[in-house]
């Protein structure tokens, strides 16, 4: 396979203009590829599904018939109208002692798939200016530390059993190979170092549960229109961004797709194609 039938590119503008120019349907329609037939039945967690992707993908998983499980520290209105199988508030994935809680929380039997879709992107550009060590480390706890809490609580609980899919989503942010193209004068420090080391973690969490069956996939979710990426509003299109309902069926099309085979991967959910560490 060559490189360019392997991975993404980096620039993400250039990338959206080459899917116009081929009228590649898998990025610019993923309803032409995704089936959610595959999710009937299935009994799927989300962490942050009270806003953002996290509240698409919670309403992509009902329409779909799956068994929602939403894990969130808080939880809003459009959430609570979706009536989850399982709604479990209060964790806040900074916590050691709430995600112990969680543990003793989760109550309605094996997942199937759990998404921790949870993060942190600080408004402010950070630039050597501006550093803020302090909301380095929050984001790290946020992003990276967050949902191995989340994620270990759930193994320990055992409601992640042989077949369970777990599906960190991180960000193209954490490549360290596309920062040459993507942050051509540096900045974004505490962001980018938080979601390098949740690939770091998800890399080393594939490899600890490949002999219990369970595949961890490693998914940027694409440039979703939602309060994070606000602050990008004026390159939404020229750049591709999606509603967060179109994000959330890409990131499902990639759920179903994903394998002990491809396990530990890192993938651009806006293609398909993989994003190098
Ligand atoms: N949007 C994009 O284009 C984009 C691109 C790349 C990666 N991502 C990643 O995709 C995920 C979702 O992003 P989004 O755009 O939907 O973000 P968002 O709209 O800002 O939502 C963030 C979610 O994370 C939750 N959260 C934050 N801190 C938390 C904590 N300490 N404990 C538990 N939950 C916490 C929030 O809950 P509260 O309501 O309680 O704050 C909220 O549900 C994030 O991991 C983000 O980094 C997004």
């Amino acid at each position: 396979m060559s490189d360019s039938d392997r991975y993404s590119m980096p620039d993400q503008q250039a990338r959206f203009a080459r899917a116009k120019k081929e009228s590649n349907e898998r990025y610019l329609d993923i309803t032409t590829v995704y089936d959610p037939a595959f999710l009937k039945g299935k009994r799927v967690a989300v962490t942050g599904a009270n806003r953002g992707i996290g509240l698409a993908l919670a309403k992509e998983l009902t329409e779909a018939g799956a068994k929602l499980v939403a894990i969130v520290r808080s939880t809003s209105d459009e959430l609570e109208k979706l009536n989850p199988d399982e709604l479990i508030k209060g964790v806040d994935q900074t916590s050691n002692e709430l995600c112990v809680d969680l543990e003793h929380a989760i109550k309605g039997g094996p997942i199937d798939i759990l998404i921790n879709n949870a993060g942190y992107f600080m408004r402010e550009e950070e630039t050597l200016d501006n550093l803020d060590f302090n909301e380095q480390l929050k984001t790290i706890d946020i992003c990276a530390i967050g949902p191995l809490r989340v994620t270990s609580a759930l193994l320990r609980a055992g409601a992640l059993l042989d077949g369970s899919k777990v599906v960190m989503i991180t960000s193209q942010g954490g490549s360290v190979t596309w920062r040459t193209t993507q942050n051509p004068d540096g900045h974004d420090y505490g962001h980018h170092m938080s979601k390098a080391a949740a690939n770091m973690m998800a890399a080393l969490l594939a490899q600890e549960v490949k002999s219990k069956g369970i595949a961890v996939g490693i998914f940027h979710p694409g440039f979703n229109k939602t309060g994070m990426t606000e602050k990008y509003k004026q390159i939404w299109e020229v750049e591709g961004a999606v509603d967060a309902a179109v994000g959330a069926k890409r990131i499902m099309h990639e759920a179903g797709k994903l394998s002990m085979e491809t396990s530990g991967k890192f993938i651009n959910c806006e293609d398909g194609l993989e994003i190098p560490f």
